[in-house]
């Protein structure tokens, strides 16, 4: 398995996977394009024969700098439950590109099983806590119907973190 950050010549691939993930909302291509154009170093795809298995999305907060916030994580469905998600977090806090990483935030729906599990995995290797608090409510969403997402933080992350 290779890792590395997405280039433009990526994006369609993403949302290709997204689109094949009966799971998670659709968005545009070119939202994926602006992604791998202006994010890649937050950003982290998985090749395996030169194909993409998986791939996580994310930012720096402006106002939260010492943050990574995970957008999307997604990992083929033959590709899955091989620890290929966590491991992709792992290269993300590697590569995070701040000058020192504090927690790692997603929001996650409350029936979202997998995903919680995965961010209780980081937790746990990372030795810190992991905390839920509300953040989208379904009426944020307005008529575009949609569960509820919650805030989760994974940190504080000790200083152990080296620079990739
Ligand atoms: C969520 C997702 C990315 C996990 O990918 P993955 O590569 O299978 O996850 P990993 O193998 O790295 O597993 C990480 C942890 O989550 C657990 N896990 C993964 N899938 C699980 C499932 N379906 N049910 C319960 N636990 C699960 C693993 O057991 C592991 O925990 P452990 O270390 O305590 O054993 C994948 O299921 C997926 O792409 N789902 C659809 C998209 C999605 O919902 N993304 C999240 C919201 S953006």
């Amino acid at each position: 398995m290779n890792f590395r950050k997405p280039r433009v010549e990526d994006g369609a691939k993403l949302r290709e996977l997204v689109a094949n993930s009966q799971e998670m909302d659709d968005n545009s291509c070119y939202l994926y394009l602006l992604l791998c154009q202006d994010f890649a170093d937050t950003c982290v795809v998985a090749e395996s024969n030169e194909t993409i298995v998986g791939f996580v999305t994310g930012y720096t907060p402006p106002q939260r700098p010492t943050s990574l916030f995970v957008w999307q994580v997604v990992v083929a469905p033959e590709a899955r439950r091989q620890g290929l998600a966590k491991r992709m977090l792992d290269v993300l806090i590697q590569q995070f590109p701040g000058e020192k990483l504090e927690f790692v935030e997603a929001t996650i729906t409350p029936d979202n099983v997998p995903s919680r599990s995965l961010f209780n995995a980081l937790a746990r290797s990372l030795h810190t806590e992991i905390n839920y608090t509300p953040y989208f409510r379904a009426d944020h969403f307005g008529n575009f119907a949609h569960d509820p997402e919650e805030l989760c933080r994974v940190g504080p992350i000790g200083p152990k973190r080296e620079k990739a």
